[in-house]
């Protein structure tokens, strides 16, 4: 079988998989034989690298989300894909949530602010027991996240588009059940995937939903949020509006644009789409797993376009 990896650390990838799968012919993109693969193992491929393939049979996306894919005009309808599930990226995206966490259960946000006055005035704390948290996608990575918070002794509600249930977590479904949820929790967080139907699903109803001084911490999809409504739930300057703070890895457009308001905000944080890296040693099993079961005809949790993950 032939393999065309993009992506980039490509040459990595490429040797890691010659390695593992000694029968296979393993090419990157920046290789002249790219061309007619039998499989593609790629994080944002272009339109063109697609379209030169004529015979592909599989797809390994390598990440989570595969909204870039399925949006790619070069893509070949009724091929399969596989997405990474978890792959390493899952701890380290429940760490960057539990610090996003922490910085406002404890205040960081507000010490911080004090600082550059140099004024020391202790908050009461409060307690953890006190302070729910909402999980918006309880996939691998979201229920990860959502297990991880419990634990620490937050309480937590998650929310999926199907039911779902995970032991410890307070876990809500549909319309109804995102309405409740959003009442209760005083940090939001976004692991959900870019689809039609998540567009913008924080928007200025679902923000005014949310408790006075609520937080936002999305390590998700920027097009989960709607940018306006975020700023005016914001409120403008230190004084906090009835969103207290925002911290933010990812961004609709990517890198977020130097003229965005929200680099500037003081009350949001800004983090460059960092919070889940794929390192190739935890995913490789994963992507040898998956090229193993496509060529024996049987690809397990394949992408179902139509829901669009
Ligand atoms: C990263 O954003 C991924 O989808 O893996």
């Amino acid at each position: 079988m032939k393999i065309l990896v993009h992506s980039d650390d490509a040459e990595q990838w490429r040797d890691a998989l010659a390695g593992r799968l000694p029968g296979a012919r393993v090419v990157t993109s920046a290789e002249a034989e790219r061309r007619d693969a039998d499989y593609l193992v790629a994080w944002k491929p272009s339109a063109a690298l697609l379209r030169e393939q004529t015979r592909l049979k599989g797809i390994v996306n390598l990440g989570a989300g595969v909204d870039a894919l399925l949006s790619n005009p070069g893509l070949p309808s009724g091929v399969p894909i596989v997405k990474l599930r978890d792959a390493g990226m899952a701890g380290p995206i429940a760490d960057y949530v539990r610090y996003g966490v922490l910085h406002f259960q404890r205040d960081f946000d507000r010490y911080r602010r004090q600082q550059a006055r140099a004024e020391w005035r202790e908050h009461a704390m409060v307690d953890k027991g006190d302070w729910p948290v909402g999980v918006l996608g309880l996939g691998a990575i979201g229920a990860r996240v959502a297990e991880t918070l419990a634990a620490d002794g937050f309480p937590v509600h998650g929310w999926s588009r199907t039911p779902k249930a995970l032991e410890g977590i307070a876990c809500h479904h549909g319309e109804a059940g995102l309405e409740a949820l959003l009442g209760e929790v005083m940090s939001l967080v976004l692991l959900l995937p870019d689809t039609p139907a998540t567009h913008r699903l924080i928007d200025a109803r679902a923000l005014a939903r949310l408790p006075a001084g609520a937080s936002l911490i999305n390590p998700g999809r920027g097009t989960l949020i709607d940018e306006t409504a975020l700023l005016a739930a914001l409120g403008p300057g230190e004084a906090e509006g009835r969103l207290r703070g925002a911290l933010l890895d990812a961004f609709p457009k990517e890198p977020l644009p130097a003229e965005s308001p929200l680099w500037r905000h003081p009350r949001v944080w800004i983090t460059p789409h960092m919070a889940g890296p794929t390192p190739l040693g935890a995913a490789l099993d994963q992507v040898v797993e998956s090229l193993v079961a496509f060529e024996a005809g049987r690809p397990q949790a394949t992408v179902d376009p139509g829901a669009g993950y």
